[in-house]
């Protein structure tokens, strides 16, 4: 069986509800009460796609302003990107603009993006489906709108993900184990090669005295 791994990093507007996303799915927890990130926080879940498995590790990261360039700074070394608004929280969504450039400029290319709705069972909603998937295909991002807290749509965001990330991903990338005994295998078969080289250079330098001293 393959065995992929891949970085998914969450990131958006302090409160939009990053960490009760990642709970929710991860653990099927959800916390009424809003506790600020103020760490970087990682949790695993391993998703079965076709065959495969892909280990995920969810950066749940901080949405308070003054700790942004430390979350822009892990944009680089990540496949896929999660982008999270709240549904009732109209700034959260205006601020994306400045989200996705960071994004754009920092991250890879083909880095999986998806833009998440959050609070979809939110009565108070300020942003309307609409006008999240414009934007979600204004930059090329897979598009939910889910709640954490009524667990509404957030398997299928994650398994849609997922599916990207493991198309988008060849395996030899982001397997380490396949890649360490890859490297271990062309390793040792250089020792080899290298091995029989000096052997041949042996044989030819007995040879060569023989020669010499016969003649
Ligand atoms: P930071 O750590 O500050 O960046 O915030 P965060 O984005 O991680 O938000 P968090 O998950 O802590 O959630 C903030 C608040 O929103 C909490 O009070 C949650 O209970 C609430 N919340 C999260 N998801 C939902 C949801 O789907 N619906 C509703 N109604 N409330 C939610």
């Amino acid at each position: 069986m393959y065995k992929l791994s891949a970085k998914v990093l969450v990131v958006g507007d302090s409160g939009v509800g990053k960490s009760s996303l990642i709970l929710k799915y991860v653990e099927n927890e959800f916390i009424e009460h809003h506790l600020e990130s103020i760490a970087i926080e990682v949790k695993q879940k391993s998703i079965e796609l076709e065959g495969k498995t892909l280990e995920m590790e969810l950066w749940d990261t901080m949405g308070i302003e003054r700790y942004r360039p430390i979350v822009e700074s892990y944009f680089k070394e990540t496949q896929s990107i999660i982008l999270v608004y709240a549904c009732d929280n109209r700034e959260s969504f205006d601020n994306l603009e400045g989200w996705l450039k960071q994004i754009d400029q920092l991250a890879e290319k083909r880095a999986c993006k998806m833009l998440i709705g959050n609070k979809y069972d939110s009565k108070d909603r300020t942003v309307s489906y609409d006008e999240g998937k414009k934007l979600a295909e204004a930059h090329r991002m897979d598009f939910f709108e889910v709640s954490a807290k009524e667990n509404l749509h957030v398997d299928e965001a994650f398994r849609c993900l997922a599916g990207k990330i493991a198309e988008e991903f060849p395996i030899e990338r982001y397997c380490p184990e396949e890649e360490e005994s890859r490297r271990s295998r062309r390793h040792s078969s250089r020792l080899l090669r290298k091995k029989s080289q000096k052997e041949r250079e042996k044989g030819f330098d007995c040879w060569l005295r023989r020669m010499c001293f016969l003649g």
